[in-house]
């Protein structure tokens, strides 16, 4: 068995980001596992490709959250995953399974936290006249889009940008800032002090 350190990444879409972490080979690091719950996702297709093992469950099959995720838990028990990545996972995790996971979840959001959280936080920062936006990767707890901020990346805004030229400068700094922050914790650099998170050398 190899000692590197393990992650799953859950993705529900494209699974650009997905993708980028796995071709950034960080040191170290085994990406052990997609996990997807959407049929028709694009990144069961990428998964595929780059010989990663996916696991699919739709969360649609399940009367409650609690036995969804009871089911993941099950599912992904026997790989030892030492970090779980949310890379534009649509589906809020519970605190159940955050619990069990415990300061071991990441999420990837495409804004500057705390500003522009929830759902299409590209459109809300050019609809709010922001002049600049990006991308953060924080630790999840039991809120949305409110863990510890663990790395962030910054996008201008320019008057010519439109949703989606704004979320394809966004995506471009995610595939930088994410396998960093990956390697950070990996390499046991983060140290949460409170809501911050410190960067040891
Ligand atoms: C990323 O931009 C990520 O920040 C966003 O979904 C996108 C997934 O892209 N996540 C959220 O909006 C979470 N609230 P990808 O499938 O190409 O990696």
């Amino acid at each position: 068995m190899s000692d590197k350190f393990k992650i799953a990444i859950f993705s529900s879409g494209n699974g650009s980001n997905f993708e980028a972490i796995v071709k950034a080979n960080i040191p170290n690091v085994e990406v052990s596992l997609l996990f997807c719950n959407m049929k028709d996702a694009h990144v069961l297709e990428r998964a595929k490709n780059l010989s990663i093992e996916s696991i699919f469950i739709s969360h649609k099959e399940y009367d409650s959250r609690k036995e969804f995720e009871t089911e993941i838990i099950s599912r992904i028990e026997k790989f030892n995953i030492q970090l779980i990545v949310l890379a534009g996972f649509k589906r809020i995790l519970s605190p159940f399974f955050t619990s069990h996971y415990e300061k071991k979840v990441i999420n990837l959001h495409p804004s500057l936290l705390p500003a522009f959280t929830g759902l299409h936080a590209p459109r809300q920062a050019i609809d709010y006249g922001a002049k600049y936006s990006g991308c953060t990767v924080h630790y999840v707890d039991e809120g949305v889009d409110t863990g510890p901020i663990i790395t962030q990346g910054l996008v201008e805004i320019e008057d010519v940008d439109t949703e989606a030229t704004l979320i394809e400068k966004i995506h471009e700094k995610e595939h930088e800032i994410l396998p960093r922050a990956i390697q950070l914790i990996a390499e046991d650099k983060c140290v949460l002090q409170g809501r911050r998170v410190l960067i040891k050398n």
